[in-house]
């Protein structure tokens, strides 16, 4: 399962790439927000965190208008590894060296296309499980 959500700016895109996941046979669970009406990014990050944290969904995917805020959001939630991906090599990577469990993209920042391309990476990545970013991912726990 997929936890997704995003504020009034990210609402469109958020919208779309559930419907990709859905295509792609993933069980999508949408926390909002509904409408493109002017919300707070904090409130979806918590709800996506929670649910991930908690090994109800495998990863999240969170969208506002860069993806900075829900990431600073996401990223205090213990066990949470969220990352802001905005190109290719870096939604590889963040799986592969950070383990990352919740990709945010900004609504404002890149074209759908290009959300929907990194999003498939992020999803069909593994972590490397090299010894080295074993280590670093403990003291980030730490
Ligand atoms: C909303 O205007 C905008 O601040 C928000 O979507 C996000 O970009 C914050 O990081």
């Amino acid at each position: 399962m997929i936890a997704i959500g995003s504020d009034h700016a990210g609402f469109e895109m958020k919208e779309a790439l559930k419907k990709h996941l859905k295509e792609k046979g993933y069980e999508v669970k949408d926390f909002g927000t509904d409408s493109d009406q002017s919300c707070d990014y904090p409130e979806f990050a918590k709800a996506v965190s929670h649910c991930v944290a908690d090994g109800v969904a495998e990863k999240g995917v969170l969208i506002c208008g860069t993806g900075i805020g829900m990431s600073m959001a996401a990223n205090k939630v213990k066990g949470i590894r969220a990352a802001v991906v905005g190109d290719a090599f870096s939604a590889q990577a963040t799986r592969e060296h950070n383990d990352a469990n919740i990709i945010c993209m900004g609504a404002r920042v890149i074209d759908l296309e290009k959300a929907t391309e990194f999003l498939n990476i992020f999803l069909s990545t593994d972590f490397s499980f090299g010894e080295n970013h074993i280590r670093r991912i403990g003291k980030l726990e730490d």
